[in-house]
């Protein structure tokens, strides 16, 4: 059966329906669904009941799969395979974390704009996030199109931004919120990397800004330069009229391009309310510096 494709806006958002990743798919359908994200970067998969082989074998149509950071945590067992990141507010009991806990600081750093693993050499591609349960009130995921923000600037601006490398570490974002208790090793095994702040989709030739709360200084500029330049370009992608705002159901899937987005989670009343979304990473094919 041919999946059905309802637009949230003209190319951006759109959710998927007549697909249950519960079966395996005829190869049309896997095409229909990575056209559909081509066009769309953010694709809505609602009514889904997955197990963690599902989700994984859905994430691989679109690449090969990063292995998770997991280890920012207080408990050292992680709840998840080594493929999937546990972006839920639970322990390793199922139980709601503390409010002191390494990995409720660690996870608000998804309350900032951002795009999952610019701070990676190789960065990701897409990540597909699936609710397997959510708090009824709060909790949701507001999404910004890269794509529109880039062609909406100036050619001026745009021919300025073109060359710029920007340089990015999960370590500068958390340090935004003032969680810097890092270890020696864990800083080491995450050096800052060099990302272009603006990148072509190689299927469809779109330019995009890359941009992320990761970013740390662009190259050849002074650090209150580079910061006034990406917090401006911040602001300007993320306004209204860039923007979808993704409500969660319990069942969702959501998958979107973290080459041409951002996203940031949206507050919830993290010490009651359980609220259990699993990731699955799947890795771009190079750094963006290489590339374009
Ligand atoms: C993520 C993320 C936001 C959310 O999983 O990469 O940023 O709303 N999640 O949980
Ligand atoms: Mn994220």
């Amino acid at each position: 059966m041919a999946i059905s494709v309802f637009p949230v806006f003209e190319d951006f958002a759109a959710e998927i329906g007549d697909l249950d990743l519960t079966q395996a798919q005829d190869e049309a359908v896997i095409d229909a669904v990575r056209e559909a994200f081509a066009r769309y970067a953010v694709l809505v998969i609602p009514g889904q009941n997955l197990s963690e082989a599902d989700h994984l074998r859905f994430a691989r149509w679109f690449g090969p799969l990063e292995t998770t950071i997991g280890s920012f945590r207080d408990d050292t067992q992680l709840r998840t395979s080594d493929k999937i990141a546990d972006v839920s507010n639970l322990d390793t009991h199922d139980a709601i974390w503390g409010a002191d806990s390494r990995q409720r600081m660690f996870q608000l750093g998804n309350r900032l704009w951002h795009t999952d693993s610019s701070f990676r050499q190789v960065p990701a591609r897409a990540s597909a996030l699936y609710a397997r349960s959510i708090a009824p009130v709060g909790g949701q995921t507001e999404f910004a199109d890269l794509r529109a923000a880039f062609d909406a600037l100036p050619a001026s601006r745009q021919a300025e931004l073109r060359p710029l490398v920007a340089r990015h570490s999960i370590f500068h974002s958390r340090a935004k919120l003032g969680f810097s208790n890092f270890s020696e090793a864990e800083r080491q095994a995450l050096p800052e990397v060099r990302q272009r702040l603006v990148r072509r989709l190689p299927e469809n030739g779109r330019e995009s800004l890359y941009l992320a709360s990761h970013i740390g200084g662009v190259e050849g500029m002074d650090e209150a330069a580079a910061q006034a330049l990406v917090d401006d370009l911040c602001a300007h992608a993320t306004q209204r009229a860039f923007r979808y705002v993704h409500r969660w159901r319990q069942g969702d899937l959501v998958i979107w391009d973290n080459r041409c987005t951002m996203h940031r989670a949206t507050p919830f009343e993290d010490l009651r309310w359980p609220r259990d979304m699993q990731r699955a990473t799947i890795e771009d094919v190079g750094n963006t510096v290489d590339a374009n």
